[in-house]
């Protein structure tokens, strides 16, 4: 025997118990994105690494070691992304999009990040992305976050995720921080995590970032970005927050969230939840005025978030638990294969008839007791049989599976009618 094949690690098979929440999750948000007014935009899988090192930023985790880079036959190299905003940048520039332009954009699919993979952390894992370019108002973030707020309450999951909000204000700030930070540090290097020292020459930010309880007891008395933020930043920040008070969603102010990518200015925050463990963001975001610039473009402000996708079908399944009902509501058997033409045939009208009714043929065949087995497994509320005397009279004979009903030979007319009285399964 061939040894069977195995999935490469981190990247999951999604199963058919599985997909139906994972539609619920999408559906919900596409529909919501199209209420906000966003258009959809889709970016390819495969991008120059050189999009990822010049946006994402040369010596974050992502590029330093994440990334899946390979070179095609032209020796270029290229990328599976690890990320969308990067790409929507790119495709905005590509197309001429964004220069003096409002631009509300979304993307959803799978990054691929080389990550050791845990629950709720993949090598492959999905995001809807969403971007927003031209606006340096305030009023962007407050509405990129309240779509989290609206999105969470309609999966009935706002209860168990809290927003966590943070300001790295312009670049001028970040920088003044930042050599204020390594001058701090640079004599307790020692002390510092080997991770923490490693980033102390490429991104001191990051250490603020770090899990190690050493390192924390050091930075207690390290130079806050608060402190360097300009007037500017700060009535940026306050503004943002007085539009989440005025709408109600409350927040926690977090001085460590600083994010993984180096392209935020402004505004950064994340929703988390206590209920999947270590990889509780299940969406993230902020402001990156600079990006677009960065990659070549003019001057254009941006902000946007990320859903893992993944993360929030974890905790709907945490909340929620066994979901949904079964995916059929007629199963339709066939007492001789003679009769499996007008079966295929009835069935396909009885679907015409009644939209939104799911119904699955038994193309199996064998003993109706055995289909009738099968009937009762698939979770279908109701059975036909279709045999030679009910298709002599164009009719079936309906068997509910799950209540006592008396059991009726129908026609296609009195079949529309008792389904759409009773109403799906
Ligand atoms: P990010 O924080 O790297 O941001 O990812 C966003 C979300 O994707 C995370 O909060 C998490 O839910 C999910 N995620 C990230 N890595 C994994 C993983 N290995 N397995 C499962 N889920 C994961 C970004 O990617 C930015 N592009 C977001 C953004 C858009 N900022 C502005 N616009």
């Amino acid at each position: 025997m061939q040894k069977a094949i195995q999935s490469v690690r981190g990247m999951r098979d999604l199963l058919p118990a599985e997909t139906p929440r994972w539609r619920l999750i999408e559906d919900e948000t596409r529909a919501l994105l199209a209420a906000f007014g966003y258009d959809e935009v889709r970016l390819p899988l495969l991008e120059p690494t050189t999009l990822f090192s010049r946006g994402v930023g040369e010596s974050t985790d992502i590029v330093e070691k994440e990334m899946y880079s390979l070179q095609d036959r032209d020796g270029d190299s290229l990328t599976l992304r690890p990320e969308g905003t990067a790409g929507c940048v790119r495709l905005g520039l590509q197309h001429g999009l964004l220069f003096n332009q409002q631009q509300r954009l979304w993307y959803a699919g799978p990054m691929f990040r080389y990550e050791r993979p845990q629950k709720g952390r993949y090598r492959q894992f999905d995001q809807i992305g969403v971007e927003a370019f031209g606006a340096s108002d305030p009023a962007l973030d407050a509405e990129l976050i309240q779509f989290g707020d609206v999105l969470l309450r309609r999966l009935g999951l706002r209860e168990q995720v809290a927003l966590e909000l943070n300001t790295l204000g312009s670049g001028d700030s970040r920088a003044a921080h930042r050599e204020a930070l390594v001058a701090y540090l640079t004599p307790l290097r020692e002390k510092l995590d080997a991770d923490s020292q490693r980033r102390l020459d490429r991104n001191p930010l990051r250490i603020l970032d770090s899990k190690d309880p050493n390192t924390q007891a050091l930075l207690k008395d390290a130079p806050r970005l608060q402190d360097f933020l300009d007037d500017a930043s700060q009535a940026h920040f306050a503004q943002l927050c007085a539009h989440l008070d005025q709408i109600g969603i409350s927040y926690r102010l977090n001085p460590g969230l600083v994010r993984g990518l180096d392209y935020y200015t402004h505004s950064v925050f994340e929703w988390v939840t206590d209920e999947l463990g270590a990889q509780g963001t299940v969406c993230a975001g902020g402001r990156y005025d600079s990006l677009v610039e960065q990659l070549g473009g003019r001057s254009t402000p941006g902000a946007g978030f990320a859903i893992g996708v993944d993360r929030l079908v974890l905790l709907h399944e945490a909340v929620h638990g066994a979901w949904p009902g079964p995916a059929l509501d007629v199963y339709a058997t066939v007492a001789e294969p003679e009769q499996a033409g007008a079966a295929l045939a009835f069935c396909q009208q009885l679907r015409a008839v009644v939209p939104g009714l799911r119904v699955r043929l038994d193309t199996a065949g064998g003993k109706l007791k055995n289909q009738f087995k099968r009937a009762d497994a698939s979770g279908a509320r109701w059975a036909l049989v279709l045999g030679a005397e009910e298709i002599a009279a164009g009719k079936a004979t309906v068997k509910w599976l799950r209540e006592s009903q008396p059991q009726a030979m129908l026609g296609l007319d009195e079949l529309r009618q008792m389904l759409t009285t009773t109403g799906p399964g």
